[in-house]
């Protein structure tokens, strides 16, 4: 997920100087396999028809319905062929600038560990099934493995700025929550989503969500809940032209205008807004009323 909760703070001891420790894949018991099987099988049978023809095929080239976690070693030889991006462990959510380094060299970090088997459905921190199985398959599409190192790089721009507030929301609402309008329909392709058993379906068909085309400038200023299901989805029109959109800008003005502009509330929805879906927000308004 994003970097909200639990950073740690001092490289751990056994990590390198780059804060990445070694899979050490032996050390999986067959409970973690069975985890990530049962995981895998559940969404595998959710996502065609609902994910984005890019991770569909980023799964599959990738090999990744292999029964058990896969290897870090034989996923990044498959993925640095295709995009030239590989998968690396680290100890646990890591301090933004390091986060951002391996990003803008196509290091995309993932958690080692695999949530327990009563944690099927819920967790607090990214594991491995939610980096892997997640956002691993869109980075073999070289379009949004483009976007992601350009992010990388914008990180370390935005830590400059302090303006990490407004570009964490753009990686939020794309990478981790993202909806993509294809010839087909909407589909999703954000990791939280895709890796989420209830919020694949959610995200797509549920009354009360609001669904919005994207905006980069709206986005960066709308807040997000980390919680629970989002209240709005952004929809992209396709990753040549969010990739676009996002290289093409320079933040730095950018980051100046947002600094005077007020957030947007969670669900709000402005005269401006190209809207898809104007949502019921009855899910939240349930949840908020107990
Ligand atoms: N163009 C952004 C900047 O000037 C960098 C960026 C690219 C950020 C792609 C996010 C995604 O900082
Ligand atoms: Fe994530």
């Amino acid at each position: 997920m994003n970097k909200e909760t639990h950073v740690l703070e001092r490289l751990p001891e056994g990590a390198a100087q780059d804060w990445t420790i070694p899979q050490d894949w032996d050390r999986y018991s067959q409970e973690d396999h069975n985890t990530w099987d049962t995981l895998f099988a559940r969404q595998a049978k959710l996502l065609p028809g609902r994910a984005s023809e890019s991770y569909l095929r980023g799964l599959d080239v990738l090999k990744l319905s292999k029964p058990g976690i896969p290897d870090f070693e034989e996923l990044s030889e498959r993925l640095m062929k295709l995009t030239g991006w590989q998968v690396v462990a680290v100890p646990g959510l890591v301090p933004d600038a390091v986060f951002f380094d391996h990003m803008a060299n196509r290091r995309f970090v993932a958690g080692n560990f695999i949530r327990r088997p009563d944690q099927l459905d819920y967790l607090q921190e990214p594991d491995v099934f939610h980096d892997v199985f997640g956002h691993v398959p869109m980075l073999a599409d070289p379009v949004f493995a483009d976007y992601l190192e350009a992010y990388g790089r914008g990180g370390l721009r935005a830590l400059e700025h302090g303006s990490l507030k407004q570009l964490a929301r753009l990686y939020w609402y794309t990478v981790e929550f993202g909806l993509v309008e294809e010839d087909a329909g909407l589909r999703i392709y954000g990791s939280g989503i895709v890796s989420s058993y209830s919020e694949s379906r959610f995200a797509l068909e549920d009354p009360s969500p609001n669904r919005i085309r994207f905006d980069m400038k709206r986005v960066m200023r709308t807040d997000y809940r980390i919680d629970d299901f989002q209240q709005n989805y952004f929809v992209i029109p396709g990753f040549e032209e969010l990739l676009r959109q996002t290289v093409e800008t320079d933040f730095a003005p950018l980051y100046a205008e947002l600094a005077t502009l007020p957030d947007i509330p969670i669900a709000e929805i402005l005269p401006e807004d190209d809207v898809i879906t104007h949502g019921t927000q009855a899910y939240a308004e349930a949840k908020a009323a107990g």
